[in-house]
């Protein structure tokens, strides 16, 4: 199983969601956030304290899958995210080691 995190416009979000319904993703979390990548970068620093300054408004997807679908929900992401504009966003990937449905007691793989 692979985690799957995602941080997108929020203007994306809807193409993305569809896209992935579409794809039979049923399970996704989704987050609103506020982040800064390369360009809005800078701290300031108030009496001693970090201060993050231009924080911007973000989407964060996250959506555990089968590890044979990652690629494919990878590329579903960038397809309906990217403008090609700095600030579109940053996918990461992680392994997960487990996962239970709570109702049923069901494990892994069977549990997404
Ligand atoms: N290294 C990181 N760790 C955690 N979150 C990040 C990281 N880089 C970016 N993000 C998140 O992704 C959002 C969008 O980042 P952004 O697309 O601006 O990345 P970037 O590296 O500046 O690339 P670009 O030059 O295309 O803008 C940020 O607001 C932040 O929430
Ligand atoms: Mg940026």
């Amino acid at each position: 199983m692979k985690k799957i995190e995602a941080v997108i416009r929020p203007s994306r979000l809807e193409g993305v969601k569809t896209a992935l319904s579409d794809f039979g993703i049923s399970g996704i979390t989704i987050t609103q956030v506020v982040g800064c990548g390369l360009q809005k970068g800078q701290t300031e620093f108030y009496r001693g304290n970090p201060i993050h300054i231009n924080l911007l408004p973000k989407i964060k997807l996250e959506i555990v899958v089968k590890a044979e679908q990652a690629e494919d929900v990878i590329k579903i992401i960038i397809e309906n995210a990217k403008t090609g504009k700095v600030g579109d966003g940053k996918i990461f990937i992680q392994d997960i080691s487990g996962a239970i449905r709570i109702r049923t007691g069901e494990k892994d793989r069977d549990a997404l």
